[in-house]
């Protein structure tokens, strides 16, 4: 019996139409188009503004868009596994009501939450549901609605985030195409320079929390940045000579798109030109969870069969990883 590999076979994605511009930015905190410019490579990033909408909304309108767009029945698909640091509420699986608004009928699903890496993470766990021929159709999603957790009186971060929604289809594949090895990381001593202090089982939301703002992201970006770079490197560097592939055998990187620099101290460090990166954080900004499906979302029509791509993450946790796609 030949391997049964998970092969991404279709994608979705969505954002939403408002844009917070840096000029927009600008007017909110003491910053400007140049600064954030030359420091991330942000221009742009997309909010969802409608406060009748979440996280499930935007995870739903992507799967929408790839079941309208790859004429997929709703009722094949098995499962669901909805990557999202911003969940519509704690406790009320944001899946459940992804599955109810795409008209999952016949799915089942469930949150991951990585942060940043969690897509990423999710990706492998719906990849071992199929190789294992458990399932046939299964759905992985990173969404995020950033802008409900980030203090817009913060310059230090407020620059950085937007939101957005992704998702692919996974399917078996016979032919050696598909996901084929991943390195993951974690490491819970970097916690405290990325995260929401209150809002969770170790600090519950009171007055005080709020008056310190302690639900929203807080975060020492030097560090993440530092951290980034060297682990998104490092897991790169090791899955390559585990898969044994040289540089010049990468097609395409797909990197989490926090910074721009991040993205170009990565390139250099791993031997594999920016011209071999998918980039779209001038239009986005980070959207966390969202970022490399929105990636894969965009570039779609530049992969072809047999490529070979690398596709690399890092967040709070700390958590990190990196994966080998043969498209
Ligand atoms: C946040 C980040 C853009 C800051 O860039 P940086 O080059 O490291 O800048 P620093 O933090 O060293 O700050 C330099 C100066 O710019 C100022 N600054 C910070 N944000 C600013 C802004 N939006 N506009 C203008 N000035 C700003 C700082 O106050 C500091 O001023 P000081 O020298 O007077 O103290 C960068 O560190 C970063 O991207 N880190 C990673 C964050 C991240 O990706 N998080 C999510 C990971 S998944």
């Amino acid at each position: 019996m030949n391997t049964l590999n998970a092969s991404i076979i279709a994608i979705g994605g969505y954002v939403p139409e408002t844009v917070l511009s840096n000029t927009d930015l600008e007017k909110m905190v003491d910053t400007s188009d140049e600064w954030i410019t030359s420091r991330t490579g942000i221009k742009e990033r997309r909010i969802l503004d409608n406060p009748a909408l979440a996280t499930s909304d935007m995870a739903s309108f992507a799967v929408k868009d790839l079941l309208e767009n790859y004429a997929i029945d709703p009722l094949d698909i098995d499962c669901v596994i909805l990557a999202t640091s911003t969940p519509d509420r704690i406790l009320t699986p944001a899946a459940s009501l992804v599955c109810e608004k795409a008209g999952l009928k016949n799915a089942w699903g469930f949150d991951l939450n990585s942060a940043c890496s969690g897509f990423l993470y999710a990706l492998s766990v719906g990849a071992s549901f199929i190789e294992s021929g458990r399932y046939k159709n299964v759905i992985v999603i990173g969404a995020d609605k950033m802008s409900s957790i980030v203090n817009y009186e913060d310059r230090n971060s407020c620059i950085l985030f937007g939101d957005g929604a992704g998702a692919v289809l996974l399917q078996p594949n016979t032919e050696g195409r598909g996901i084929q090895q991943n390195i993951f990381r974690t490491d819970g001593t970097g916690a405290e320079y990325l995260t929401v202090r209150a809002g969770g089982s170790l600090l519950s939301t009171s007055e005080e929390t709020i008056h310190n703002k302690q639900h929203f992201v807080q975060q020492e970006g030097r560090t993440v940045f530092k951290q980034a770079v060297k682990n998104m490197s490092g897991t790169s560097k090791e899955l390559m000579e585990k898969a044994s592939l040289t540089p010049e055998m990468i097609d395409w990187v797909i990197p989490h798109q926090a910074n721009l620099r991040i993205i170009q101290a990565v390139s250099e460090d791993i031997g594999i030109g920016l011209d071999r990166f998918k980039i779209n954080i001038q239009k986005y900004g980070n959207t966390t969870a969202a970022t490399i499906p929105l990636c894969l979302w965009d570039f779609k029509n530049d992969f072809k069969k047999g490529d070979n791509i690398i596709v690399t993450a890092f967040g709070a946790g700390f958590s990190w990883g990196s994966m080998y796609i043969k498209w």
